[in-house]
């Protein structure tokens, strides 16, 4: 959004921090040295339960630590200055709420005492994955320009449309997706088939929702 952002070398970190500090980076938005962090964008992962913050923390203890310089060091100089700048003025301006003030406006999850497991798993995956972009709810409506579409539109995919969107980036409608492209290329295509089956019962079954709620 800025420039170049600085993110930390996780590998190296979580063998730094203790479990309770990784943990306050991740769901919480709080730096080691108990600041807010201000690009972390921990709204997407503040659901995300305590088993599986447990299992991402012993996993990167266990990941061979990298040594390839931090980002920020990589980016060209006038970008880590005009990067630096533009962060410092927006401070300045008193815009320094950043990521964590959006926290406690992710809703709840609703699902997961549905008799459906596929539906409670579903929602779990979409609000620890999907929320980043498609707004905290889903719906489309994040607090920054520009944001990604309300996933009810998930209503008019077939099970093998979603797969293939999942798979492959490409929507029904056939049109390349600048931004969910790539996501889906480079994230959801290592998903197991079941976790895509799981967020398309989830999906197809709030878009079922938000319909019945409109037309009523
Ligand atoms: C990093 C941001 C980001 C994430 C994460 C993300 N999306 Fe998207 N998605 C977008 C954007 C932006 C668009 C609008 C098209 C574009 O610009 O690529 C989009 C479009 C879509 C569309 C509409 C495609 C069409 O038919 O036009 C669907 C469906 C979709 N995303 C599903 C998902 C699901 C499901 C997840 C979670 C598993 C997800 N997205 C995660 C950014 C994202």
């Amino acid at each position: 959004m800025f420039g170049a952002v600085a993110t930390p070398n996780l590998t190296a970190l979580a063998r730094a921090q203790s479990a309770p500090v990784f943990e306050a980076a991740l769901r919480q938005g709080i730096g080691h040295t108990g600041r807010a962090l201000y690009s972390m964008p921990s709204y997407n992962f503040v659901r995300m339960t305590n088993a599986d913050v447990a299992a991402l923390y012993a996993y990167l203890r266990s990941a061979p630590v990298s040594d390839a310089a931090p980002q920020g060091e990589r980016a060209p100089l006038f970008e880590r200055i005009a990067g630096d700048f533009m962060v410092r003025l927006a401070i300045a301006r008193g815009e320094d709420g950043a990521m964590p003030k959006w926290l406690d406006q992710v809703p709840p999850l609703t699902q997961q005492e549905n008799t459906d497991p596929r539906i409670a798993r579903g929602e779990y995956l979409a609000m620890t994955s999907c929320n980043e972009c498609h707004g905290f709810d889903l719906r489309g409506n994040a607090p920054w320009p520009g944001s990604a579409p309300d996933l009810i539109v998930i209503g008019a995919y077939t099970p093998e449309q979603f797969t293939r969107l999942m798979r492959e980036g490409a929507p029904s409608s056939g049109a390349e997706l600048p931004m969910m492209g790539p996501v889906a290329r480079g994230r959801f295509v290592h998903w197991s088939d079941d976790e895509v089956a799981d967020l398309y019962a989830y999906l197809s079954d709030m878009s079922r929702r938000a319909i019945e709620q409109d037309t009523r």
